[in-house]
């Protein structure tokens, strides 16, 4: 969208787990190698100038071979459920993207596995 790409690894951003750059293909510096647990999420603090209802787009990577879902929460409210299907390799990575509506002002967008799996690799927040 208009406003902006939140890297992970930036202030915006959070990762319970390791911030790492051994799979190629990620923006910035690197991307959130989440724990392998339930509620190990990643979260970006994001901030629109405007009123918004835009496509949040997420990338990232499942180089495993089942999906790894994850709710996605704006500031403590659910307001969707994604299923990160794998992607060949853990340097192969997509984007997935989902509406969410905004008002101008501070956000937080969490992504907070649902499996003792837990994330696939985040790489970044697109608003
Ligand atoms: C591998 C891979 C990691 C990934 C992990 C996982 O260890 O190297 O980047 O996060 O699998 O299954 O989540």
């Amino acid at each position: 969208g208009p406003e902006g790409r939140y890297e992970v690894e930036s202030a915006a951003g959070v990762c319970q787990g390791a911030i790492e750059s051994n799979h190629a293909g990620y923006s910035g510096t690197g991307f959130c190698n989440g724990d392998q647990a339930v509620g190990a999420y990643a979260e970006f603090t994001v901030s629109p100038e405007d009123d918004t209802t835009t496509a949040v787009g997420i990338r990232f990577a499942n180089g495993s071979t089942s999906a790894r879902p994850a709710n996605v929460i704006v500031n403590e409210t659910t307001v969707d459920t994604l299923s990160f299907e794998p992607t060949g390799s853990w340097s192969t990575w997509s984007t997935v993207s989902v509406p969410v509506s905004l008002n101008e002002g501070g956000h937080t967008i969490r992504i907070d596995p649902t499996t003792a799996a837990g994330l696939p690799n985040v790489d970044y927040l697109d608003l």
